[in-house]
């Protein structure tokens, strides 16, 4: 068969409609056709077999187990005497799988290191991912209208769970939370905020350590104690979980639940204003 000349047009149209399905990254040279089934060699599926066991026990990236990768992150982490330094470690560090799925670069935060509060997100995006700063796509620009509305437009250090883009955006896995929680706990000790904002599940069941729903837990002080072996902050910090502004997007009266968060945040940190142990 004559190989047909590339039709600009449908192979934009294609991309778009991978795009729109949530396929956003290219991990091999060449398409493998899924539909065709091949058996596999017997030294593939050990190597398949081996693959899961790792998975199960404990994923293998930049040549680092899950367990390893934690214990890299925290010895990166606990160098960093400054912000600059955590962002740098940050870039170093080789042990989150998403590192090589697809990302652009590390994203970690933005906002003012001497904010009141710390607010946590799920993880960069697209966007944040082609600008390299959290919270910069549509969800952050709601964010950061609620955030000015409630007067704390120059109180909070934004960052997320993870640095690197999920592929196509879907929740981070607990694993690759994980990897990154030495940098958050870095950070929380570094800054010292009067209280963190989680925003979105991922963010809230994470950080809390908790499986309960995030509509059973929002507006709910808790406190965040890092885990055990991790770099602790100072003192247990006041955390409160909210819905995530890309849901408000969707949902749009659901922010009447949102803003009262917020406004339960601006009324604790100007407790913490008051009295700076409250
Ligand atoms: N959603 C998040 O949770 N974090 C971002 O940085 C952007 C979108």
């Amino acid at each position: 068969m004559t190989p047909q000349p590339l039709d600009t047009a449908a192979t934009e149209a294609l991309l778009a409609f991978w795009r729109d399905a949530g396929v956003d990254a290219c991990y091999l040279d060449a398409p493998v056709d899924r539909t065709v089934f091949v058996a596999p060699p017997v030294a593939q599926t050990v190597q398949r077999a081996t693959a899961s066991i790792t998975a199960i026990h404990g994923s293998r990236h930049g040549g680092l187990s899950g367990a390893d990768a934690v214990g890299e992150a925290r010895r990166l982490a606990a160098a960093a005497t400054t912000l600059d330094e955590l962002a740098q470690a940050i870039v170093a560090f080789e042990g989150c799988p998403l590192r090589a799925m697809g990302a652009k670069q590390a994203v970690f935060a933005r906002g003012n290191p001497q904010g009141s509060f710390l607010l946590i997100g799920e993880a960069p995006g697209e966007v944040e991912d082609a600008r390299g700063e959290p919270f910069v796509g549509q969800a952050g620009q709601l964010l950061d209208r609620m955030l000015a509305a409630a007067g704390l437009a120059d109180q909070a250090f934004i960052t997320n769970t993870v640095f690197w883009k999920t592929p196509g955006g879907r929740p981070p896995t607990p694993q690759e939370q994980a990897a990154c929680a030495p940098f958050l706990e870095r950070a929380l000790a570094l800054i010292q905020p009067k209280a963190v904002l989680l925003v979105g599940a991922a963010a809230a069941k994470s950080v809390l350590n908790t499986e309960e729903g995030l509509m059973k837990i929002r507006g709910q002080w808790r406190e965040w104690r890092p885990a055990e072996g991790g770099i602790s902050a100072p003192a247990p910090t006041p955390a409160l979980a909210t819905l995530h502004p890309a849901f408000l997007l969707r949902q749009p009266q659901a922010k009447r639940v949102a803003w009262a968060d917020i406004l339960s945040l601006a009324a604790r940190l100007d407790t913490a204003k008051v009295e700076p142990n409250a």
